[in-house]
């Protein structure tokens, strides 16, 4: 039994019913959330995008309506007439739960079957028929209010990028590959047999011929596609806020982004941003923070212990300086008794990130406990203490090992501990900084040669260059990243420009000349006539809807996303492909794909 409309209008949205419409008579329309039947009257709970709205229908009130509202069930998709009416008990938990609507006419305009998840906020089940029943999932007023935050910091960017002078353009999806070094996505040509477009990673070198072109500021809200392991924050298919500017430097772009940053804080949480943003370079961030995106909400910073252990006979210590790497640590207040098998378990965590172990001491009221005593002298054990400035409960947590590793495993170890110790629990900060000064290139050491550690276009900073060619691994980059509360939010950079100096930046890379023109040929072809000094920066625009609706699962603000797999479990693809359009395109299955 499903109903037409047959002329009938909606008059109002349910959630914007209030007092002062008492009197008047509406036409609502929207899903059945719950009904209940008390005898003589039918309750029914109308809920749309805006909220909730209780109507009553009765056999006083219209006999033949109460008859057919007795009929619905959840879900029902209805329209109601009625006469707005002050509510007998109120519902002060609810905006509309002073009033009521008086149902004097019902149309049922599609009928329901039991949904396999419940429409409610703060939903309990399993992804994957969350993913399936995506559009039910998305009735649920938590996932819609999500996408009212997306629609609305969508409206506020473009906004202010046009007031700034800014032109959104669009850049192809069909194209060749883009150098953010993750793996491509590929769709193979129908007019090219055996050749393939790439998807973009993002629209980084077309936004620099648009430079070329002379568009000066441009922006785009766009699709990207990055083949790689996924995780809470990143998806297959996700969107940028992507922009570039001309005739800029890295102060200009960071100016403009983080006026941008306050007003979207602003509008959309009520919070104030403090500007300037604080900046820390790359190498503090390491240091400090054994990470590139450091979460400056709580300490717990990274300490250097290698001068005070120098001299160590401990061959852990001893060996991991002599191979040119470190002893650092970090200091925990308040666990100086945490168990043993605790501390194992920290041991077998920083482990997953290639430490060979970790050393600790506990600083108790009364003794100092580590098993790493007996290796050291009195003098080194108390060298460290005061080194991190110990106090009596501290427990202290060591790695020595090559930087890298040094940096990682602490870096996670204290994110690890401020989970653990619920050090963030309940934080409403958002804690934003620029990293700055990153590497220009690093050394991959399984390729054994250099590569770009943003993309091969960035600008190293200018009292660097010289270092190019003897020594690249101490360049620094004109590269940005913007942080917030240790989640990478947004980076970019100031470009090359100059044909020359890009020549020689692909050469440190191990490009050929052939190998380089024929991947970025077209770019360095634009390049000879007259391109502007430029840079940009790009969003990853779902972290940032993340930040603004309080969630850190991405997929809750993507409307349709992938699972962990890359895969639609709503339409199930990727999916086989019918033989004839593999003909088409000239491809054929290896055998064990078939
Ligand atoms: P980058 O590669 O740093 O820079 O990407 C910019 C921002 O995009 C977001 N992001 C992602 N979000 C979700 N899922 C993913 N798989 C994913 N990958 C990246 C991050 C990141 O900060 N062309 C340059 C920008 C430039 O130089 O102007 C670029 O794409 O938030
Ligand atoms: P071992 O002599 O190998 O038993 O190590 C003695 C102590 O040093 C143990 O507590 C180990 O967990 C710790 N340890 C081992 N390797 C490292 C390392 N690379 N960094 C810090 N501590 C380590």
């Amino acid at each position: 039994m499903a109903e037409a409309l047959n002329g009938l209008k909606r008059t109002i949205m349910c959630g914007e019913l209030r007092e002062s419409n008492i009197g008047q008579k509406h036409v609502v329309m929207g899903w059945v959330q719950r009904k209940r039947n008390l005898g003589g009257l039918v309750f029914v709970d109308l809920r749309d995008r805006t909220g909730m709205l209780q109507v009553v229908f009765g056999e006083e009130i219209n006999k033949s309506a109460f008859e057919k509202a007795d009929l619905v069930k959840s879900e029902y998709c209805i329209a109601i007439e009625g006469e707005l009416v002050k509510r007998e008990s109120p519902n002060k938990s609810l905006p509309t739960g002073m009033v009521e609507l008086k149902g004097e006419n019902i149309k049922i305009l599609s009928e329901s079957q039991t949904p396999p998840i419940y429409i409610k906020e703060d939903l309990d089940t399993d992804e994957m028929v969350r993913l399936k029943y995506r559009y039910l999932d998305l009735r649920r007023p938590d996932m819609q209010n999500i996408f009212k935050i997306r629609h609305k910091a969508a409206k506020i960017v473009r906004d202010f990028l046009d007031e700034n002078g800014f032109l959104e353009i669009e850049t192809p999806m069909l194209t060749k590959s883009t150098p953010e070094g993750a793996r491509d996505y590929l769709v193979p040509s129908r007019n090219y047999p055996g050749m393939f477009y790439a998807l973009p990673q993002s629209p980084q070198l077309f936004k620099q011929l648009l430079m070329v072109s002379g568009f000066d500021k441009y922006f785009q809200i766009t699709k990207c596609f990055r083949d790689e392991d996924l995780r809470a924050n990143r998806q297959p298919e996700f969107t940028q806020i992507d922009m570039e500017l001309s005739f800029v430097d890295m102060e200009d772009v960071i100016e403009l982004n983080e006026r941008f940053l306050k007003k979207v804080f602003k509008e959309i949480l009520d919070v104030d941003v403090k500007l300037p943003i604080q900046r820390m370079p790359y190498k503090e961030a390491m240091e400090k923070y054994g990470s590139d995106k450091p979460d400056l909400r709580f300490g717990m910073e990274i300490n250097d212990i290698t001068e005070v252990v120098k001299n160590s006979e401990f061959k852990v210590f001893k060996g991991a300086i002599e191979n040119g790497g470190s002893v650092r640590c970090i200091k925990v207040p308040n666990c100086a008794d945490m168990g043993r098998k605790q501390i194992d378990k920290l041991g077998e965590f920083v482990k997953t990130f290639k430490a060979k172990g970790l050393a600790w001491i506990a600083y108790k009221e009364n003794e100092i406990k580590s098993p790493i005593a007996k290796f050291l002298t009195e003098e080194e054990m108390q060298g460290i203490l005061k080194e991190v400035d110990a106090k009596v409960g501290d427990l202290i947590l060591i790695v020595a090992d090559k930087n890298s590793v040094v940096f990682q495993s602490l870096g996670a170890l204290r994110l690890e501990m401020a989970k653990k110790l619920e050090i963030l629990k309940d934080n409403r900060e958002f804690r934003f900084v620029w990293v700055t000064e990153f590497p220009l290139v690093s050394y991959n050491e399984e390729e054994d040669r250099y590569q770009a550690e943003h993309h091969p276009f960035t600008m190293p900073m200018d009292e660097d260059i010289q270092y190019l060619e003897t020594d690249p691994g101490k360049v620094r980059a004109k590269a940005y990243d913007i942080v917030l509360n240790g989640e990478e939010l947004g980076g970019g950079s100031i470009r090359i420009h100059d044909t020359k100096l890009q020549e020689k930046m692909f050469e440190v890379l191990g490009f050929t000349k052939e190998s380089a023109w024929e991947r970025f040929g077209f770019l360095m072809d634009a390049f000879k006539f007259g391109p502007p000094p430029h840079g940009g920066l790009a969003y990853g625009f779902d972290r940032l809807i993340m930040f603004l609706s309080g969630t850190d699962n991405i997929k809750d603000v993507i409307a349709f996303p992938k699972n962990q797999n890359a895969f639609c479990p709503l339409t199930e693809a990727p999916n086989v492909a019918d033989g004839k359009q593999l003909k088409e395109l000239g491809l054929s299955l290896a055998e064990k794909n078939k």
